[in-house]
């Protein structure tokens, strides 16, 4: 069994509509545990930093914005092999393209707006982790 650790945001879309925890229950439903969460409102300099790898793609400014526009909950999750599994609970990024039962095809809105961030390898999950907690925020 490997235990590891991904990282998750709860995008504007899911905090507007007061799903925050709806979301982490199918979370720790799937077997994931939050080793670590904030709720925080990003700056348009935390966010352009987070996403910079998508600088290039057309919709970049417009993630950006949604992404600055409410707050969003940010997370640690740990699990057995948990960036598969995260990716698993939370579905395809375009929820019409997303399994049923998934987060994205149960709450999603809309590519954009859909509801959760997961990271998409381990070497990301650390550095995003890292983005946003100290090591003493994380409390496996
Ligand atoms: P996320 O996992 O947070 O990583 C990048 C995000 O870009 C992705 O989820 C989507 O929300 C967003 N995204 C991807 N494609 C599009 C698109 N065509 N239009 C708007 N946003 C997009």
């Amino acid at each position: 069994m490997t235990v590891t650790r991904t990282f998750s945001i709860i995008k504007p879309d899911a905090t507007r509509r007061n799903l925050t925890g709806a979301v982490t229950k199918m979370l720790e439903d799937g077997g994931l545990r939050v080793v670590a969460s904030k709720r925080i409102h990003m700056t348009k300099a935390q966010a352009e930093g987070f996403y910079a790898v998508h600088k290039d793609r057309p919709f970049f400014g417009e993630l950006v914005d949604f992404m600055i526009s409410e707050p969003v909950v940010v997370q640690a999750l740990e699990g057995e092999n948990a960036v598969l599994r995260n990716r698993e609970i939370m579905g395809a990024t375009n929820p019409a393209e997303a399994a049923a039962g998934t987060i994205r095809k149960t709450h999603a809105l809309s590519i954009g707006e859909n509801s959760v961030h997961g990271s998409d390898s381990d070497e990301n999950a650390a550095i995003e982790i890292a983005y946003f907690f100290k090591d003493s925020e994380i409390v496996g």
